[in-house]
């Protein structure tokens, strides 16, 4: 099957086309759409649905309108920290730094934040849709639990990733390969989720196929 993905994310089109291998991964531009998405929503759900039906309206105007979508959203959540960064997890140090803070950055400002507090658990949270049209859609949203690390560790993945320690691995996500980090992450975890929705539910379906 041919999908779009709604995001302009090279790491997280990477990981994605090894998750949704055997079926045709294009992103906008493939299709000659320029796709930006302003993240403004309070829950992932709103933001990776919010991403979703954004694009389906520009490929609609565009007239490629057929493709399913799938779009994600994702960040870091921190219960001692009452779940921040969380959904702000891309603009977690703007407001400090003035600007758009490098991942370097922001894992010192986590970091600090974290310096004086024992309850070092945190989670990676993956929303993730697949939408056929802005009023049917599937969604699946999974977690990777691990610990925040003292030191950021790992050269591999993106964003906090050097930062989320995996005790039962004894390694961070930075650690892992992209195939580890698929077989065990978040986004992997959704991914095959939505996967099987659409391998069972959308390509089985005979309404599909008219
Ligand atoms: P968004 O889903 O594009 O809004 O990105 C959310 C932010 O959460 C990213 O910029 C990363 O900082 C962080 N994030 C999301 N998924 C991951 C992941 O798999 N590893 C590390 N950081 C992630």
């Amino acid at each position: 099957m041919t999908i779009v993905l709604a995001s302009m994310n090279p790491h997280k089109q990477e990981e994605l086309s090894a998750l949704f291998h055997g079926h045709t991964l294009l992103i906008p531009q493939d299709l000659g759409v320029s796709y930006h998405h302003e993240e403004i929503g309070s829950t992932y759900l709103e933001n990776s649905l919010g991403k979703a039906r954004t694009l389906h309206k520009l490929l609609l105007d565009a007239g490629r309108s057929t493709y399913p979508i799938i779009a994600d959203d994702s960040g870091l959540s921190i219960p001692a920290l009452k779940g921040e960064p969380g959904v702000y997890s891309a603009r977690f140090g703007e407001k400090e730094l003035g600007r758009k803070p490098t991942y370097e950055e922001q894992h010192h400002l986590l970091l600090e934040r974290m310096r004086s507090i024992t309850d070092r658990k945190a989670y990676f949270i993956c929303c993730m849709v697949l939408l056929i049209h802005p009023e049917r859609w599937f969604v699946a949203q999974e977690t990777l639990e691990g610990e925040i690390a003292f030191n950021p560790r790992g050269t591999g993945g993106f964003g906090y990733d050097p930062l989320l320690y995996l005790p039962w691995k004894g390694r961070t996500v930075a650690e892992l390969s992209l195939e580890e980090k698929n077989q065990v992450s978040h986004r992997g975890l959704a991914a095959r989720a939505i996967r099987s929705i659409l391998e069972n539910h959308l390509e089985k379906n005979p309404y599909e196929s008219t």
